[in-house]
């Protein structure tokens, strides 16, 4: 406690310490998992759906009011998702940056053919971050038999109501912001969370774990984290792991294994595997062994895709992407 309170004093009494922010670190916290603030700001603040702020010469203090109040659309971040001196020092790498020419184009952008709730979603910046067709939350969804108050809370009080909703990842952040109902109303997310229902329609919760076994056979386990009778059960599932360049299959194990083959969509060849059913928490265990270790770990991937349920409108693009973990380091 000693130790700790010299330190503070130390900080507050050399005030050119907490004045010289780290540009660097600035720069890989921007592009880092921790903040998604560059889906709707760019990759390196040339702006988006969100305003440009590289070069734009915003003090520290505009750049806080922005996060903490906006007065907008963007949702507001806590102290606890980003911090003031974080804010301080992407205030000093951003200001160290040129001013851009030409803002960069939405991630997402809103189309007339779009459906009204769509319309919402994508205007209201969800878009940005949750893709399209909302893939992410349709799966917490249906996997939950999620309701609207639900969603609302999610929504309007998502840094107290999401850690309730799902645990989360040790040393990970909340990366979503609270979005105020004075900008986004609730007619508005009530017509998105129809869209995502009864136009999409919600999504089995999959989730696959690819991981190194012995040698060069890996351990492919794909689990339906749905809630027992409230989750929805995958039908006619695909899975296909694709072969790394330069390696071929020497086994695989797992019920409904079909063998090797070309694959137009994965531009390479893939061993697949197909099974009827994955209802809520059922376990299917696979493994794939190579002739060969693929140069990096996360060139092991695959992908899981479902005949039902599949959206209601539009092309069934339902798809989970996995690729192997690389080791901790
Ligand atoms: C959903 C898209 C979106 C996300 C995510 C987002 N912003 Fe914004 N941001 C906007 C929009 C739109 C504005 C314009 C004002 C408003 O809507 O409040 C804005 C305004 C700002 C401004 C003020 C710019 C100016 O010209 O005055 C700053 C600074 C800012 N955002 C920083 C951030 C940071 C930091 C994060 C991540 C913690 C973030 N934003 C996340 C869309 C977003
Ligand atoms: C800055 C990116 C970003 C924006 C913008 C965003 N979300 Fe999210 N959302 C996330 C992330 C990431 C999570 C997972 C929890 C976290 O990290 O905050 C999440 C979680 C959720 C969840 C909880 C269920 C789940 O899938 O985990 C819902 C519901 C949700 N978002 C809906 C919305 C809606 C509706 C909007 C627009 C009004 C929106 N989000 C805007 C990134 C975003």
């Amino acid at each position: 406690m000693k130790i700790f309170a010299a330190a503070v004093a130390l900080l507050l009494a050399s005030p050119a310490l907490a004045q010289t922010p780290d540009i660097a670190a600035s720069k890989s916290l921007w592009e880092s998992n921790n903040l998604f603030c560059k889906n709707c700001h760019g990759k390196t603040g040339e702006g988006a759906m969100g305003p440009d702020l590289a070069g734009r010469g915003l003090s520290a203090s505009q750049f806080q009011q922005a996060v903490r109040k906006p007065w907008g659309v963007m949702p507001a971040f806590t102290t606890e998702q980003i911090s003031d001196a974080e804010i301080a020092g992407l205030t000093a790498w951003f200001a160290s940056l040129p001013k851009v020419a030409e803002t960069a184009a939405w991630r997402v952008p809103l189309a007339p053919e779009m459906p009204r709730g769509q319309q919402a979603y994508v205007s209201q910046g969800c878009a940005q971050c949750h893709g399209a067709t909302f893939d992410m939350p349709r799966a917490a969804f249906g996997g939950r038999g999620t309701d609207f108050a639900t969603m609302k809370e999610l929504v309007y009080n998502h840094t107290t109501a999401m850690p309730k909703f799902e645990e989360q990842r040790p040393g990970s952040r909340l990366r979503m912001g609270n979005f105020s109902t004075l900008r986004l109303t609730e007619s508005q997310l009530k017509e998105m969370y129809d869209w995502a229902h009864d136009d999409l329609g919600f999504r089995p919760e999959l989730r696959a774990e690819l991981v190194p076994s012995t040698g060069t056979t890996y351990a492919l386990n794909v689990t339906n984290l749905g809630e027992p009778g409230k989750g929805l059960t995958a039908q006619r599932v695909t899975i296909n792991v694709i072969v790394p360049a330069g390696a071929t299959v020497t086994a695989a194990t797992g019920d409904g294994y079909k063998g090797v083959h070309m694959d137009e969509k994965a531009k390479g060849n893939v061993a697949e595997w197909q099974v009827p059913r994955i209802a809520p928490k059922d376990v299917k265990a696979f493994t794939v062994t190579l002739s060969q270790a693929p140069a990096k770990p996360e060139d092991l991937k695959g992908t899981i895709r479902w005949a039902k349920p599949g959206p209601r409108t539009g092309p069934n693009n339902d798809v989970v992407n996995f690729a192997m973990r690389p080791p901790a380091r």
